[in-house]
């Protein structure tokens, strides 16, 4: 691939079936696609085969958290499967965010090891619920300097903190953003959007986009009139 094409499809479906049908639909020199627990969980890595075998880049969002010895395992067996980019839970700690990281050491080629701060869906009163006094936006910056000090390579947030990471943690630092929406089209379930150019102009480097590709009557006309609005 030439590119370095900076849309994620999210393929949020519950059978490969569906997921290679939209793949069809795209092209892989201009989308990377996501993989998520219920995609992975039901079509497994024959699926992320397949999807490569066509040509596409892999981000393996399972979200890995547990102790250190698991969680690096499981980056492992990742890794081995060849995708591009694969995520844990910043919140694991530095010993488990160390541990992921030295798991793709040895790789020749290592998947973008990316981690997740704080979920979006969590409001302030759950965090407390759980313990965590203090600004959700405080603590998204605290685990981000852990990521980055673990020698990881990025971060999943919103593109509302995006700016204020990426002022925090520099240039050299993956941003991926989920929460992005096109001008005027279904927010679904996401409240706090921004568009796929403001993401970008906010420090994202990767935007994930699911539902308004995927449920598109035309995938790619619609990957299209994103990309327009970027250039
Ligand atoms: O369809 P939509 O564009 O909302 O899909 C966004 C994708 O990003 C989904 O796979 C969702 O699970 C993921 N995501 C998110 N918000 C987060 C973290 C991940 O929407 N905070």
């Amino acid at each position: 691939m030439s590119a370095n094409p900076r849309l994620l499809i999210a393929l949020d479906f519950p059978s490969a079936t569906q997921a290679l049908a939209l793949a069809a639909q795209l092209d892989p020199n201009r989308c990377r696609l996501k993989v998520g627990k219920e995609l992975f969980t039901r079509a497994g890595p024959a699926l992320i085969e397949r999807l490569q075998g066509a040509g596409f880049q892999i981000f393996l969002d399972l979200k890995f958290h547990d102790i250190p010895n698991t969680v690096a395992a499981a980056c492992r067996a990742a890794a081995d499967l060849g995708v591009w980019m694969l995520n844990v839970h910043a919140s694991g700690g530095p010993a488990m965010l160390e541990a992921a990281r030295e798991a793709l050491a040895a790789y020749a080629q290592p998947p973008k090891l990316i981690a997740v701060t704080l979920l979006t869906s969590l409001s302030a009163s759950d965090l407390r619920a759980i313990g965590c006094s203090g600004d959700p936006l405080e603590r998204v910056l605290l685990l981000a300097k852990l990521a980055q000090e673990a020698g990881l390579d990025g971060i999943v947030c919103s593109p509302r903190e995006a700016a204020e990471v990426r002022a925090a943690l520099g240039r050299d630092f993956l941003l991926v953003t989920p929460g992005v929406r096109p001008r005027g089209a279904d927010l679904g379930d996401q409240k706090r959007v921004m568009t796929p150019a403001e993401a970008l102009a906010a420090g994202a480097d990767y935007l994930v986009i699911g539902r308004p590709i995927t449920a598109a009557p035309d995938p790619l006309a619609a990957l299209n009139t994103i990309e327009e609005t970027l250039s």
